[in-house]
């Protein structure tokens, strides 16, 4: 199957034209599976909670989740982007998954870093996986990557591939998903932006690009720049992401001794 990411600078508030860009890049070409960055529709650094009130949307009535779920029915493709989501009085980092069905599901953001801890309320779905004509795909939201028991969970979990949106502004993440995908033994598709955003007081944020895809072996199979806007797209095969043997001795899901992995408790 064809998997790959679009990586590019969104411009805050204006989802009709981050959509309208997205939907340009893809033009006529064929693909399975999309992964968008997170916030790909709104852009990144809210400033008060006025604005994501006003840029946050039901899931799936939303304006953002019924589109692509069009656009996958339209190309017969699958997409998971992250959104802000309103459910209820609450707002959430959000990641949707659509397909050729339509819409199929949300997970909403673990853990949630810097400023998104003063608008959002951590995630309640937990890490889900949904088994597609694709693959089971899994998903996780940029911050989350750096707590190793997210992907671990989306692996047990029966994933083959983790799509990533992000919005990357720590240098970590890039040289470190390698690691991820070997130690869990699945595929990885981070889709970051690129550009800077300087909506209010204090350092600028810089996204790093170098969205990538890395192998259940932990190759990295394409990667972008830093700076460029890009749609990036290879073949993989997910089934690969099934076989968690090394050797003839060693399962590395069967290996595990999580007896063992007890913390002490307080006395
Ligand atoms: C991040 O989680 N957006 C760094």
């Amino acid at each position: 199957m064809k998997a790959g990411f679009y990586q590019f600078n969104p411009s805050f508030g204006k989802k009709e034209e981050n959509i309208g860009k997205v939907i340009s890049a893809l033009g006529n070409t064929d693909i399975d599976l999309l992964v968008l960055p997170e916030f790909f529709a709104t852009g990144y650094q809210f400033t008060h909670c006025s604005e994501v009130a006003e840029l946050a949307e039901p899931v799936p009535d939303g304006y953002t989740t019924r589109t692509l779920s069009l656009l996958s029915r339209k190309k017969n493709m699958y997409i998971a982007a992250g959104l802000p989501e309103m459910h209820e009085d609450k707002f959430y980092n959000s990641a949707i998954l659509t397909g050729p069905e339509g819409f199929i599901g949300v997970y909403r953001k673990t853990h949630l870093y810097l400023e998104e801890n003063l608008y959002f309320t951590p995630g309640d779905t937990g890490f889900r996986v949904w088994d597609t004509k694709a693959g089971r795909i899994g998903i996780m939201i940029c911050f989350d990557w750096f707590f190793p028991e997210a992907m671990r969970t989306l692996a047990l979990t029966g994933a083959d591939i983790v799509a990533h949106p992000s919005n990357l502004v720590l240098p970590y993440c890039p040289d470190s998903m390698p690691l991820r995908c070997l130690e869990n033994k699945v595929f990885a598709i981070t889709a970051n932006r690129t550009g800077t955003e300087n909506r209010k007081e204090g350092p600028a944020l810089r996204f790093i690009g170098k969205s990538g895809i890395v192998s259940p072996k932990g190759e990295i199979l394409i990667r972008a720049s830093e700076n460029e806007e890009a749609l990036m797209i290879t073949k993989i095969d997910p089934k690969a992401a099934r076989d968690k043997t090394l050797n003839a001795f060693n399962d590395i899901f069967k290996d595990r001794r999580p007896e063992m992995y007890r913390t002490p408790h307080k006395e």
